[in-house]
């Protein structure tokens, strides 16, 4: 089902807060890793300094603007919004040293950091110019980068930034590069969006909204992904026992678990429902961090092309 987001050039993973971005993004990309993909990893952080959550995940050494190798075929970078101001202007403006005074301005800088879009101009700008990189041989440098988006505000807003800017600037060099930056996002043999969820009542509500609102802006989902689903060990015929055994012995903590799984389907039917986008269902493992990551890639793991010819031949 994942085979067709492996072609696409950059794969944007989002949701509300907590449901699992960043582990999703981190697993995926060690996926495509092991297969013999070359990924890039991005981090994009609104806000300066503080930890890297992703960064710390896949294990990089070094968490700054700087793109390095985590291990074979997979790169990371975290781009923060003001060294994409930096890099934007330098682009922009006719001559560096310009840019770099106008950046000394404190009140160029406050009006950068006080626009939200243009915060998010940063980001966009350098997951751009990284997606744009080519060899010598001209070959893409990064040909698919998947990126942990920013909280749901943020992510809504890098993407709707296109045409704000658009709108405010339609023609010179920052409108036409705000143009293929839009190009770009809504391209889907290029972009794809994953949208992640819990299977909960109110996480599948908002994932509904938010798939909607990505779609407003024209963005294409390509799948979405149901993660932390409860384990069911039971079969049709032992659930049905069970249910008569826990209503003539009362109230049992087996109730709850039993009810809580009924939830959590009941949430997944609505999302897949809601939804025109194949459904993924991740299990809740007892697992964190690096060794949570490694145990869901191996459910991405994409077969490789020695595993596709093995399979080719009877
Ligand atoms: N399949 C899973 N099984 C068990 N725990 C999980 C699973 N997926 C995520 N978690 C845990 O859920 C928590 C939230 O995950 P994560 O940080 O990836 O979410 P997020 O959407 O990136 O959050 P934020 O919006 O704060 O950036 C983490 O503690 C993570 O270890
Ligand atoms: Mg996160």
């Amino acid at each position: 089902m994942l085979e067709a987001l492996w072609d696409k050039r950059a794969l944007l993973v989002s949701g509300k807060g907590g449901v699992g971005k960043t582990t999703l993004a981190a697993s995926l990309a060690v996926a495509a890793a092991r297969s013999g993909r070359s990924v890039l990893l991005v981090e994009m952080t609104p806000d300066e300094g503080g930890p890297s959550a992703l960064g710390t995940l896949v294990a990089a050494s070094d968490v700054g603007a700087r793109v390095t190798q985590v291990r074979p075929g997979l790169r990371f970078v975290r781009l923060a919004a003001s060294e994409g101001h930096r890099h934007f202007l330098q682009d922009t403006l006719p001559l560096h040293w310009l840019a770099d005074a106008a950046l000394r301005s404190r009140a160029l800088r406050r009006f950068l950091e006080a626009g939200p879009a243009l915060r998010e101009m940063g980001l966009l700008y350098q997951l751009l110019a990284l997606v744009r990189r080519t060899l010598p041989d001209g070959r893409f440098e990064y040909p698919l980068s998947i990126i942990d988006l920013p909280a749901t505000g943020h992510a809504l807003a890098i993407a709707s930034l296109p045409r704000t800017v658009l709108a405010l600037m339609p023609g010179g060099i920052i409108g036409r590069s705000v143009r293929e930056g839009l190009d770009f996002l809504q391209d889907p043999a290029r972009t794809a969006v994953l949208l992640a969820s819990l299977p909960e009542p109110l996480p599948v509500s908002e994932a509904l909204i938010l798939a909607s609102e990505l779609e407003e802006l024209g963005l294409s989902l390509a799948a979405a992904v149901l993660n932390r689903m409860p384990e069911d060990p039971f079969t049709p015929e032992s659930h049905a026992a069970l249910q008569r055994l826990l209503a003539a012995h009362g109230p049992h903590q087996g109730t709850r678990a039993l009810g809580q799984l009924e939830r959590a389907r009941t949430a997944r039917a609505r999302l897949a429902a809601g939804l025109r986008v194949p459904l993924l269902t991740l299990p809740e493992l007892p697992a964190t961090g690096a060794e949570l990551v490694e145990r869901l890639a191996d459910v991405f793991t994409p077969p490789t092309a020695g595993d596709l010819a093995r399979e080719a031949t009877p």
